[in-house]
């Protein structure tokens, strides 16, 4: 069958691109204190994107004043990420934009939205792979409970990496996951890192290694490789089914503190987890690579808010936490804990509907308070 001999073929160059992304993996950490500027890219993105990056540009602005005049950091919008403009050139990333995008040091991104079916990839799939934004860490906080997670999903890998790349045969669809080494080795350690640097006696590997034995298989060993250098850090590894349910076991679930995930069982877990800490519009998500660092909200573009005219009452708070992660990725502690107290303190609520405050309205609020 002519069919399956363009599969096989087709699945070699695939096997091949891989092991040229495996070469090029290991690379220099970039140090920010190093730095005379330092540059960060702002994307709108689409749907909501632009009106919470409004209010996050505001507040970026006012608690960067000095540094900016100084032009110890600058601000740099970076136009042509919105899903028009992406359909209408049929590329998920332009490499104008591209290019823009890698003469930064740090994004702020609005979400982008994701076309369902067709070939387009995610344009935060295509970054997180162009600039090799390997670990994806979202925090999640429940004080009333003493939960205090931090989420350490692998980025870069898994069912994402090739999945616009799947290949349909007549009568049937084949979709491919990939977990390599190096890979795995790089979420384990920052996740180990992190751990230590924040006197986290736990980390809970997550996947479904009884199911997917080679890809998982792997992850979980390599974690536990990579354990063996920090022996002061208690390690388990469950399965994500079980994990779901956990999650909302109220017994149970403050005693998880790091969690060590694939890629795809990552993006499921911490929708679950923002939605207990009240909703994903309220957590921030980095993505972390060693050279570039991109900083989001951990939801979509929510396009039917803007269809039903609700735009302006988006809730903030997660590109506003992200933006709080940016700014102690790049070494300004005081700007970080400044904005992180404000947000715990903003008494302002936004509900994603009319019966809560408009985005503005928020960011009004917090200003005040900064
Ligand atoms: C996320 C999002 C993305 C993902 C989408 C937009 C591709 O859900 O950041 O969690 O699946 O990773
Ligand atoms: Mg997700």
């Amino acid at each position: 069958m002519r069919e399956l001999d363009m599969a096989c073929e087709s699945f070699r160059t695939l096997l091949e691109e891989q092991m040229r992304r495996i070469a090029g993996m290991e690379q220099e950490k970039v140090d920010f204190s190093a730095k005379e500027t330092v540059t960060i890219g702002l994307i709108d993105g689409d749907g909501i994107g632009p009106v919470i990056m409004e209010q996050a540009g505001r507040v970026l602005r006012q608690l960067l004043s000095e540094e900016i005049a100084a032009g110890t950091i600058a601000l740099r919008p970076i136009q042509g990420l919105c899903i028009e403009n992406r359909m209408a050139l049929g590329v998920s990333i332009p490499a104008p934009v591209l290019e823009q995008i890698r003469a930064c040091d740090v994004l702020l991104k609005g979400p982008t939205t994701t076309p369902m079916g067709g070939k387009m990839e995610s344009a935060n799939v295509t970054l997180r792979r162009e600039l090799d934004l390997y670990a994806n860490v979202r925090p999640v906080s429940i004080p009333e409970e003493g939960i205090d997670w931090v989420f350490y999903r692998e980025n870069t890998e898994g069912e994402y990496v090739l999945g616009s790349r799947g290949v349909a045969l007549p009568g049937m669809a084949v979709d491919f996951k990939v977990t390599t080494d190096l890979g795995t080795r790089r979420i384990a350690r920052t996740a180990f890192d992190y751990a230590r640097r924040n006197g986290k006696s736990r980390v809970s590997i997550v996947t479904k290694a009884n199911i997917m034995k080679k890809t998982d298989g792997k992850f979980t060993e390599i974690c536990h490789q990579v354990a063996q250098d920090y022996p002061e850090i208690t390690v388990d590894d469950w399965y994500i089914d079980i994990m779901a349910a956990n999650l909302v076991n109220p017994g149970l679930r403050n005693q998880f503190q790091v969690f060590l995930l694939p890629n795809l069982y990552g993006d499921i877990l911490t929708d679950e987890a923002a939605q207990l800490q009240g909703g994903v519009g309220t957590a921030g998500s980095a993505n972390v690579g060693d050279r570039f660092a991109m900083f989001e909200a951990i939801h979509g573009s929510a396009p039917r808010m803007i269809q039903e005219g609700l735009g302006e009452f988006a809730n903030p708070s997660s590109i506003l936490r992200a933006e709080a992660m940016l700014l102690r990725h790049i070494g300004r502690m005081s700007a970080a804990q400044r904005l992180e107290s404000a947000l715990a303190r903003c008494p302002v609520r936004v509900t994603g509907g009319r019966d809560g405050a408009t985005c503005r309205a928020y960011a009004d609020a917090l200003m005040e308070i900064l």
